[in-house]
């Protein structure tokens, strides 16, 4: 890879690369299932509601019970502390009590001797359950008041006024689908029972927090009982923020009722089943311009299907609000949003977090404005980028890259060029046509939720000059890791191998936010620079008195300053001049004059603030921008198609790893394709799940990805408040798939400029096809 060659890279301090990479591909890094079994583990599995809605009127256990292996079944009734693990809203039991509100949700956890046993046991178990009516539409579950929390709505200046203005308006509705997660290495937990009634949980959790809290709830022990410790995930894109929960407690209950070690690793076809995916949504919108394509009025309604719990859904859907108008300013805006409560399992955080969601939609309203006004839609979207100054719905003042990222994309990648091969094409070709689209985004940095932006680290240095590292932070390979290994080299000026990162553990770091909204390298990162530079504040002393004594390990006589005092690679310098003192010998000094080599330290981002009377504020530390420039061609005979190229400027500030960085827009595109394009969640009218394996839900695979992903990084030297001024990146790039939607979109309308095609998410071969040799315009407008 030669992204570290290009020359708008940032400074790569400490050694930028992805530390797990070496062993990852050896095979040798450690998940939860590679955790040696401690002797006498026993294996649980979950018996899931077969029906979405409905009265239990009995279990019957005894089959299950007389299995071979079986050592216990637990239900509601074993329960010792508090039968709930609802993280926002209280509304969520562990285990079903008298009713089901959702296919798969807990009835009984059996226990048993081996994974098969549990796993047969729970095949024995039968429930007699009346069925209920059953809800899977989030607009007929908030015609019926279902709702999981109260609407809200974010508003900037006069909408009603402002349609007076408008020469044209717009409305239509939108459709996007749920997501699997899908991460490589499905939820579980390992539950040890530890001395004086305590226990241990290794849990594949990004929240370990919340893990520790959830158990706490469930046996009735207290927090500092509990250790909640992980290594790493394989992958949790938001699926582990809040659901891997109720596995830990499960394990947990378990081990503590029977005294030994009890593990749960969901198998693939449970984790699909009982877990909640990304939100779909159903929404309206309304877009006035004026003649030349500038928006002055946008109003939206949101439908959000939370599934049967609250779960993340209240915060996932003020993002949406959040990000309803993507990167552009629109100065009248009346945006709503319902929470709508439905028989599916909890729908929860996915990379975007309902920014996506939001972001369709504008997008949406933008391309019918362009077919209306008779322009093309990249000049709507670039007429109304968003300024520095100008203002969100909620308050905050953008400092904008928008303008930035989009002109940089026109010229590096040659749009005239590209809009004239894609034209030449489709006049060339008959049955196969090329589709461009733009796609603009921007981000807001920070949990919506202001309270969970802190964090803390704890560094040890220890006699030998060896660093050791904790942090909050849940490494899920995304390489935040490997970020904060470079803070402390940084920091201190070491090599990066005299570095390591700890396990995440509740015991060594309290109190932790989850790893997740794109921000953990940030606080987290923030928290060990502070910490690094609290020991450095006292070593600089040392050094200072260790020259003095010792005029032999300095050039200069004059007496030495603890202010002059810097380390470089490794070594002391006084007053820019190299001295023979080493980190090694400096540490060791520290020590021997008993100066303190650990630091426990704590960040909460300034500056941020929100208040939910008013829906204004400045919720965001800051905003990401980019933009993505995509191309597709399409199969015009069969409605297949291909993803042929993703150019993006991607604003990184001053990136101090464009490796990690790279990848993450690698795979967030991928992602945020594989969501608008092939992956299709399926209930039925009942409620179960009808794409529930690999070859029901089609993921993206390497022949699915773009044959082309150039990324260009905008290197903005701006003081943010990003760690090293180097940007988040995790959620973003996901957005940049929207365009894959719009690009083939217009290859359609290449093909058929009759088609009114739905704005409905994804756009599987089947939709396309329909789209070409659409005659009438669709009910669904378009
Ligand atoms: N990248 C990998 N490889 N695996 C993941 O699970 N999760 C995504 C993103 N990138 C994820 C990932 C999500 S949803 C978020 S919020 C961020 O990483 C979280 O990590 P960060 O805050 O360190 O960016
Ligand atoms: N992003 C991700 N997770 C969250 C957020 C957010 O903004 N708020 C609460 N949990
Ligand atoms: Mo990411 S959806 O905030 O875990």
């Amino acid at each position: 890879m030669s992204a570290n060659k290009k020359p708008n890279a940032g400074p790569q301090p400490g050694g930028a690369r992805h530390f797990d990479a070496p062993a990852h591909t050896r095979g040798q890094s450690i998940f939860l299932d590679d955790i040696p079994l401690v002797h006498g583990t026993l294996f649980g599995a979950a018996f899931g509601s077969p029906i979405a809605h409905g009265h239990i009127r009995q279990l019957h256990l005894d089959e299950a019970v007389q299995c071979p292996g079986v050592v216990r079944i637990f239900t509601h009734k074993d329960v010792s502390g508090e039968n709930q693990i609802g993280g926002i809203v209280p509304d969520e039991p562990l285990f079903a009590e008298t009713h089901v509100h959702y296919c798969g949700m807990p009835v009984a956890f059996v226990v048993a001797t081996s994974d098969a046993a549990a796993r047969h046991a729970v095949s024995k178990i039968k429930a007699d359950i009346d069925p209920l009516p059953v809800t899977t539409d989030p607009r007929e579950a908030q015609a019926r008041g279902e709702l999981i929390v109260p609407p809200r709505t974010f508003r900037l200046g006069d909408t009603a006024a402002a349609w007076q203005h408008c020469i044209h308006i717009i409305e239509g509705r939108t459709e996007t689908n749920g997501q699997e997660h899908l991460y490589i290495e499905t939820q579980g937990a390992y539950a040890l029972p530890q001395e004086n009634n305590a226990i241990r949980v290794y849990s594949s959790t990004q929240a370990p927090t919340a893990t520790q809290r959830a158990v706490g709830k469930i046996t009735g022990l207290a927090m500092h009982a509990i250790d909640v410790e992980v290594t790493r995930l394989g992958g949790g894109f938001g699926g582990k923020e809040d659901q891997a929960n109720g596995w830990a407690a499960l394990c947990a209950l378990a081990c503590l009722h029977l005294g030994t070690p009890v593990k749960y690793a969901l198998p693939r076809t449970d984790d699909i089943v009982m877990t909640g995916k990304r939100h779909p949504y159903s929404s309206d919108f309304k877009l006035g311009l004026d003649a030349e394509g500038k928006i002055l009025a946008y109003e939206v309604s949101f439908y959000q299907n939370a599934g049967a719990a609250a779960d993340l859904s209240p915060a996932v859907l003020e993002r949406t609000l959040f990000h309803c108008t993507n990167s552009y300013y629109i100065p009248n805006v009346k945006a709503t949003a319902y929470s709508c409560r439905t028989h599916l399992p909890p729908n929860t955080a996915f990379r975007g977090f309902g920014g996506p969601q939001g972001m369709f939609v504008i997008e949406a309203a933008i391309a019918k404005a362009a077919e209306t006004l008779g322009m093309p839609a990249t000049r709507i979207q670039k007429a109304n980028l968003l300024r520095s100054g100008d203002e969100f719905p909620y308050g905050q003042k953008a400092v904008s890259e928008a303008h930035a990222c989009w002109q940089k994309a026109e010229q590096l990648y040659g749009i005239d060029v590209l809009e004239q091969q894609v034209e030449d094409f489709n006049a060339k070709h008959r049955l196969t046509k090329k589709g461009i689209a733009f796609m603009p985004i921007c981000f807001g940095i920070s949990f919506t939720k202001t309270l969970l932006n802190q964090a803390r680290a704890l560094v040890h240095v220890y006699t030998d000059g060896s660093v050791s590292l904790s942090t909050g932070a849940v490494e899920m390979g995304q390489g935040v890791n490997s970020k904060m290994i470079q803070v402390a080299a940084t920091v201190f000026s070491i090599d990066a191998a005299l570095v390591r990162i700890q396990a995440t553990s509740t015991q060594r770091i309290a109190n932790t936010s989850p790893s997740a909204a794109s921000a953990t390298a940030d606080l987290n990162g923030k928290a060990v620079e502070m910490a690094c530079h609290a020991i450095l504040d006292r070593l600089r002393p040392v050094a200072a008195a260790e020259l003095n004594a010792n005029p032999a390990l300095r050039s200069s006589q004059a007496t030495v300053d603890p202010a002059s005092i810097q380390i470089r690679n490794g070594l002391v310098y006084n007053d820019g001049e190299p001295t023979i003192l080493h980190w090694k010998q400096l540490i060791m000094a520290a020590y021997v004059r008993r100066v303190s080599l650990s630091e426990h330290s704590h960040y909460a981002t300034p500056q941020i603030h929100f208040d939910y009377t008013k829906e204004k504020g400045h919720p965001f530390a800051y905003h990401v921008y980019g933009t993505a420039i995509v191309t597709a061609t399409l199969d015009c005979l069969r409605g297949r198609y291909s993803i042929d190229a993703v150019k993006i400027v991607h604003d990184a500030g001053a990136s101090m790893n464009l490796t990690i960085d790279r990848g993450q827009i690698e795979g967030g595109i991928v992602q945020g394709i594989g969501w608008m394009t092939m992956e299709e969640v399926v209930y039925d009218e009942k409620g179960r799940l009808r794409s529930n394996t690999l070859s029901t839900y089609k993921v993206p695979d390497i022949y699915s990805a773009p044959a082309e992903i150039a990324v260009d990084f905008l290197h903005t030297d701006r003081n943010n408040l990003a760690v090293f001024r180097s940007k988040a990146v995790g959620e973003p790039p996901l957005m940049y798939g929207i365009g894959a939607w719009f690009a083939l979109r217009n290859a359609i309308r290449a093909f058929n400029p009759a088609a009114r095609l739905p704005f409905d998410a994804p756009l599987t071969p089947e939709k396309a096809l329909m789209g070409l040799y659409q005659k009438q315009p669709s009910h669904v407008a378009g």
